[in-house]
């Protein structure tokens, strides 16, 4: 049911049990935060994309949760399976961190979200074929992207509060994106050539989710440093896409070619 977003935090014993988990989690500089350096009308957009940003966060959490369970239900490696488990956490202080940051820009922009639809549709396919299409959609896709997509942000972000706290969102997905080709290191000798091909599809698929990001007129023109110097935000993400996911990919057999 599409409801409003709106998220809690229990404190005690669960917070204690989250500290000891990630020591120094939000330990950023949220009483720098200056208002007065931000326009109203900054603001509003910040407080509005941010807002998004606790619900792409939370959807994270919930793929890397079905994700530990796919692991489990095919028999995946038990540290494979914790990792997925962990980035979930990960995940989840994300969306401590981002919540925070809305509350001390304003408070959060109106947002409707169905949280009985937040984790990925799952296909009916064997298990083992359930939990490779996960990491390909979750991790091999999806987070391979989300690393570029926070630099990029955080290049343009000039309040050191929202750069700190990029920064620390940056820090934890480069494993992110690594769990998808863990599993199907793992799951090499049983992946069959069908299987691949199917998998590429996949992976196709998941990348034109994300693409109308790259797509849209604005960022065509939108300057982005990289490491050789300025391009546009169509360019540099084009480029993620053929380094971190299809020439990845392509090592393992599975063509993501568009
Ligand atoms: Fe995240
Ligand atoms: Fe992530």
């Amino acid at each position: 049911m599409l409801a409003q977003l709106s998220l809690e935090w229990m404190g005690g014993a669960t917070e204690r049990r989250l500290r000891a988990a990630r020591p120094d989690f939000d330990d950023l500089p949220w009483d720098r935060f200056d208002p007065g350096r931000m326009t109203d009308a900054d603001c509003i957009e910040a407080r509005t994309v941010w807002t998004n940003g606790v619900f792409t966060e939370y959807a994270s959490a919930a793929a890397f949760s079905a994700m530990n369970l796919a692991f489990m239900q095919c028999g995946a490696p038990v540290d494979l399976c914790a990792a997925a488990a962990d980035f979930a956490v990960d995940e989840l202080v994300h969306v401590s961190l981002v919540s925070r940051l809305v509350m001390t820009l304003g408070g959060a922009t109106p947002y409707v979200a169905d949280l009985e639809r937040v984790a990925p549709r799952l296909s009916d396919l064997p298990a083992r074929m359930r939990a490779a299409e996960l990491a390909i959609k979750v991790s091999c896709v999806g987070e391979a992207l989300s690393l570029p997509a926070l630099t990029a942000s955080h290049r343009g972000a000039t309040e050191p509060l929202a750069r700190a706290v990029l920064d620390r969102l940056r820090h934890d997905e480069g494993p992110h994106a690594s769990i998808g080709h863990w599993f199907l290191a793992w799951a090499a000798p049983w992946l069959t050539p069908g299987d691949r091909e199917y998998l590429g599809k996949v992976a196709r698929d998941a990348i034109a989710v994300y693409a109308p990001l790259w797509l849209d007129p604005d960022a065509a023109v939108r300057p982005v440093l990289d490491h050789d110097g300025e391009t546009t935000y169509r360019a540099y993400m084009e480029h993620a896409v053929e380094h971190r996911i299809i020439r990845r990919l392509a090592k393992i057999g599975i063509d993501a070619r568009p």
